[in-house]
């Protein structure tokens, strides 16, 4: 029976796509070998050690419209609206005058009216109630929150982001985990577990460089069943809330998957994740059209492999506040 199941279907793989030149690999070692939890921790460090400029991710740039919007980003909750100028504006949400919850209101030109006595707020600041700086790249849109206390970080003019293609069909996801932005970014400073966790996405998995700068993989990716598609990859952490894959080799080289952690509260962080596909074969622009079509299928699975990757995190997070002790077999 065994030999019909689900274990042996996962692992035939047919590769399908271009053909990658051959590369030198790291490390023979089994891959529980090689996810070296000291190395992984260190390169967790260095990215935490990276500023982010003050900039958190809000949300996609198409959900925030003329319909306010609530967020929560440290504790705080801030709203989120697009005014009749097409630019997008992230605020307190209290309500400088009574305290209305000013997602309630409405948007009249590029201010929000307040539901309960009609003030119009912004884009300019009424006393304390200041709309934040933001920022829209056209997938995702920033504001700049975190410049006191002691998470202050130099703030920059601009969020600080990898390279993007200069064309792509982009898909965002969102989903929240009870964790700190740290934990999602060392999820995937541990490439090791791809095929071990998410064998539905991943069959073949070999680490070609290996620092706390970057790691390049060469993966086969499942496109469906056993036909795969074998990519060069890098992940880095750019800042400490944020973790770039880029495609180097192979189909699709330029693309970008962008995971962003935003802090929402102790213990909780909202993963937003960007992917920016693009390609140079001839039916792309076919693709681009048809992008609408493409959305579904990429956010839903980048959405499975983020439950996954939660639950990972939410791990990650527990050991660490319990001081659990994990035995360290790789030494
Ligand atoms: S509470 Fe907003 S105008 Fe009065
Ligand atoms: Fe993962």
């Amino acid at each position: 029976m065994r030999f019909w199941g689900p274990p042996c279907i996962t692992r035939l793989v047919f590769r399908i796509g271009r053909k990658l030149k051959p590369a030198q690999i790291h490390s023979t070692l089994p891959d529980w070998q090689q996810a070296n939890p000291r190395f992984i921790e260190r390169a967790t460090e260095a990215a935490m050690a990276r500023t982010a400029g003050g900039w958190v991710v809000i949300g996609a740039s198409r959900d925030i419209t003329s319909r306010p919007k609530k967020v929560a980003v440290d504790g705080r909750d801030w709203v989120a609206w697009r005014g009749e100028d097409g630019s997008a504006y992230v605020a307190p949400n209290d309500c400088p005058h009574m305290g209305a919850e000013l997602c309630e209101g409405r948007v009249n030109g590029a201010a929000i009216v307040c539901p309960w006595h009609g003030l119009a707020l912004g884009p300019e600041p009424r006393g304390a109630w200041k709309p934040a700086r933001t920022f829209d790249d056209g997938v995702l849109v920033w504001a700049r929150l975190r410049t006191e206390g002691p998470l202050a970080e130099e703030p920059t003019d601009r969020p600080i982001l990898a390279p993007r293609p200069s064309r792509f069909v982009a898909a965002v996801i969102a989903m929240e985990a009870r964790c700190e932005p740290e934990d999602v970014v060392a999820n995937r400073l541990d490439p090791w577990h791809g095929v071990h966790y998410h064998p539905h996405s991943f069959a073949k998995l070999s680490a070609l460089e290996v620092s706390e700068e970057a790691i390049t993989l060469r993966v086969a990716y499942r496109v469906t069943g056993p036909l795969c598609v074998e990519v060069d990859c890098t992940f880095r952490a750019p800042t400490r809330r944020s973790i770039v894959m880029t495609i180097v080799g192979g189909d699709g080289t330029g693309s970008v998957v962008e995971t962003h952690a935003t802090p929402i509260a102790d213990g909780r962080t909202l993963v937003t994740e960007a992917t920016l596909a693009t390609s140079d074969r001839p039916g792309f622009f076919v693709a681009r059209r048809a992008g609408r079509l493409l959305r579904p299928f990429i956010e839903r699975r980048a959405s499975r492999l983020w439950v996954e990757d939660v639950a990972y995190a939410e791990r990650r997070y527990e050991l660490r506040k319990t001081d659990r002790v994990r035995l360290d077999v790789t030494k």
